[in-house]
C-alpha cells in the first residue's frame, strides 16, 4: 500500500486525516515540530485505528532531516498541513509566518524534487478568496487578502502552480478549507488551541466547560439576517475524508480538472452558511448547556458572509460533505466533555 508523509500530522486536521489514511490502509509517516501540539494525538490516532504511525519530530526547514526521512522511506505522496495558522498572530509576527510557512514549504518541495516524489496535497484556506463574490468558486482570481497568514497560503499555492508548470511530473491538489469544526466520533481527538482560542467553536467549548465566563460575539450589525457573520462550517471528519478522495485521485495521477497552472484546486466546505448566533443556539440545543455571550465590537478583517461553491469536487471526485451542523456540535461537545483540558488531560 502507498506511503504518505503527513507534515503537521499532530494538529487538529492532520490527526483526523491520519485516522482516515490508516483506516484506508495507507502507511503513514508524520513529521511535526510540536509548535502547536504534542505527541498525544498520535497515541490517540493509533488507539482509534489499531495501527501504527511512523513519527519524526522536527522542523520542515531542516533539510537534512527531510533528506533522512525521504531516504529511509519510499514516499508516494505528501499531505502538507504544517504551518502557523493564527490570523491575528500573523499580523503581529509576519516574519515568523513567512519563515515557517513559506520557507518551510519551499524546503519541503526542494527535497521532494530531489527524491522525485512529486505528488502533493496542500492544505490551503478559503481566506485566499478575500473579497471575491459569493459563493466562492475555484476558478476565481485571488482576492485582497488582509493578513500575512492568508498571504502565505496564496503564495504557496502559486509556488506549487509554478512548480507544476515547470515540470509536468508534479501532480498537485490544493484543498481550500472553509471553517472546520467538530471532532472524531470517538471523542478521543479534537481541536486543542493553545491559549485563548481565536476561532468561534473552540471558544464556545471553553465557555461550555467553564474556562471562560462568556463568549464575545464580534458584532451583530452586519448585513445578515441576525446581524452576525455567516460561515461555511464543515465537520473535520468530512474534511479528512475529502483528503482521502483527493489522495486516491492524485495517486491515480488523475489529471482531470487541472487548471492552466497545472494544478487541481477544490473547495472543502458544505456550501451552506450558519451565523454565529445560529451556531451558539445549535450547540446549546445538542449540549443542553447555556452559552452566555455578549455582543462586542466587530473584529478587524471579518467578512460578513463566507461560504463555498462545492460543485467542482462533487462533480469531479464524487465527494460531498455529509455531517450536518448538529453533528458538528455534538461531536465537538463529546470531545471537550471527555477532554476538558484537551490533550493535557493525561
Ligand atoms: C467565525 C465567526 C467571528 C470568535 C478563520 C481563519 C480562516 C480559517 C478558519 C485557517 C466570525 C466570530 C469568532 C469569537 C466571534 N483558518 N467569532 N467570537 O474568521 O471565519 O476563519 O478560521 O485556515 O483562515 O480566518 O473563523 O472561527 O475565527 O470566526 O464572534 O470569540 O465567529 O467574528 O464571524 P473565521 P472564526
Amino acid at each position: 500500500m502507498d506511503t504518505v508523509l503527513v507534515t503537521g500530522g499532530t494538529g487538529y486536521i492532520g490527526s483526523h486525516t491520519c485516522v482516515e489514511l490508516l483506516n484506508n490502509g495507507y502507511h503513514v509517516l508524520v513529521l511535526d515540530n510540536f509548535s502547536n501540539s504534542s505527541f498525544e494525538p498520535i497515541k490517540r490516532v493509533e488507539k482509534i485505528t489499531g495501527k501504527k504511525v511512523k513519527f519524526y519530530e522536527g522542523d520542515l526547514r531542516n533539510k537534512e532531516l527531510l533528506r533522512k526521512i525521504f531516504k529511509a522511506n519510499n514516499i508516494n505522496a505528501v499531505i502538507h498541513f504544517a504551518g502557523l495558522k493564527a490570523v491575528g498572530e500573523s499580523c503581529a509576527k509576519p516574519l515568523e509566518y513567512y519563515d515557517n510557512n513559506l520557507y518551510g514549504s519551499i524546503a519541503l518541495f526542494e527535497i521532494m524534487n530531489e527524491f522525485n516524489t512529486k505528488k502533493i496535497i496542500f492544505s490551503s484556506s478559503a481566506t485566499v478568496y478575500g473579497n471575491n463574490p459569493l459563493p466562492y468558486g475555484e476558478e476565481m482570481p485571488y482576492g485582497i487578502i488582509s493578513n500575512p497568514y492568508g498571504r502565505t497560503k496564496c503564495m504557496i499555492e502559486q509556488i506549487l502552480g509554478d512548480l507544476s508548470k515547470s515540470c509536468s511530473s508534479w501532480h498537485t491538489i490544493i484543498l481550500r478549507y472553509f471553517n472546520p469544526i467538530g471532532a472524531h466520533q470517538s471523542g478521543m481527538i479534537g481541536e486543542e488551541p493553545q491559549g485563548i482560542p481565536n476561532n468561534l467553536m473552540p471558544y464556545i467549548l471553553k465557555v461550555a466547560v467553564g474556562d471562560f465566563p462568556e463568549l464575545k460575539v464580534f458584532g451583530d450589525d452586519y448585513e445578515t439576517p441576525d446581524g452576525t457573520c455567516i460561515r461555511d462550517y464543515i465537520h473535520v471528519v468530512d474534511l479528512a475524508k475529502g483528503h482521502i478522495i483527493a489522495l486516491k485521485s492524485l495517486l491515480n495521477s488523475n489529471n482531470q480538472g487541472k487548471n492552466s497552472e497545472g494544478i487541481n484546486i477544490y473547495n472543502l466546505g458544505t456550501g451552506k452558511g450558519y451565523s454565529v448566533l445560529e451556531l451558539i443556539k445549535t450547540f446549546e440545543k445538542v449540549s443542553k448547556i447555556k452559552i452566555k455571550y455578549s455582543i462586542t465590537q466587530r473584529r478587524d478583517g471579518d467578512l460578513p458572509i463566507c461560504f463555498a461553491n462545492v460543485s467542482k469536487i462533487e462533480r469531479e471526485l464524487g465527494w460531498k460533505a455529509k455531517y450536518n451542523i448538529e453533528a458538528m456540535c455534538e461531536d465537538s461537545w463529546r470531545w471537550i466533555k471527555n477532554n476538558p483540558r484537551g490533550y493535557k488531560n493525561v
